[in-house]
């Protein structure tokens, strides 16, 4: 049974019931959607995603929580923490990382920014993270306005090569974006 992990004012940020991942794939294994994350997955995929989504949160209490929508209850996308494992990021493996991914049709409307600064609080406030990651393909501009917005901070020192994807696609190179816990307060302020 779902639990209700935290909520804004738009938005409900909960844990996945195995019911949810037909749906979830319906309305985002899209080419849209994973345009920089190598493109629509098929059945077997997707179910090793979803295994992961269950594993990480039963391991670290955390996970990339699905993101509805109070006002209909609509499925958005999820959008939460994880321990850093991407292939190939080895000098920030293990750090808290903040990831995001919606349905198109609630691009553009702030849902991602509100999510994502609940999840910064959630993971500096109740998970103690002394600072948290984000990655995203050099090439996902999107996903790097969040970042900025957030007040994250681009390290080139932590680009890498992620080795699920063949070093000269367009998904890579990878970049991250770090914000330190001391840095979050000030940010938030900001990011509103
Ligand atoms: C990355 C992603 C989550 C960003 O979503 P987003 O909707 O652009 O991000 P935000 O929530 O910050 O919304 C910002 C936009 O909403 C607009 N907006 C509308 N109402 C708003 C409100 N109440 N508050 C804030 N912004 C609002 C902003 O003006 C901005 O619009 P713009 O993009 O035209 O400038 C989305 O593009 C996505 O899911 N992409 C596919 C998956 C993916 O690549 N994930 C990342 C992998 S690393």
């Amino acid at each position: 049974m779902a639990e209700v992990v935290a909520e804004t004012e738009r938005l409900r940020l909960r844990t996945w019931d195995f019911e949810d991942r037909a749906g979830f794939d319906r309305l985002l294994n899209t080419p849209a959607v994973l345009r920089w994350l190598g493109g629509p997955a098929d059945e077997a995929f997707s179910n090793a995603a979803f295994d992961r989504i269950d594993l990480y949160q039963r391991e670290f209490g955390f996970t990339f929580w699905i993101v509805e929508r109070k006002e209909d209850g609509a499925t958005l996308g999820f959008c939460g923490l994880k321990r850093a494992n991407a292939p190939g990021g080895e000098k920030f493996e293990g750090d808290v990382e903040i990831g995001w991914r919606l349905r198109e049709d609630a691009w553009g409307k702030g849902y991602a920014k509100e999510a994502a600064i609940k999840c910064l609080d959630l993971a500096f406030d109740l998970f103690g993270a002394p600072h948290v990651v984000a990655v995203t393909s050099l090439n996902n501009l999107p996903s790097q306005g969040l970042m900025i917005r957030l007040g994250m901070t681009r390290r080139e020192d932590l680009d890498f090569i992620d080795k699920r994807f063949p070093a000269d696609s367009d998904i890579n190179p990878q970049i991250v974006f770090r914000i330190d816990a001391s840095d979050w307060p000030a940010a938030r302020a900001a990011a509103r």
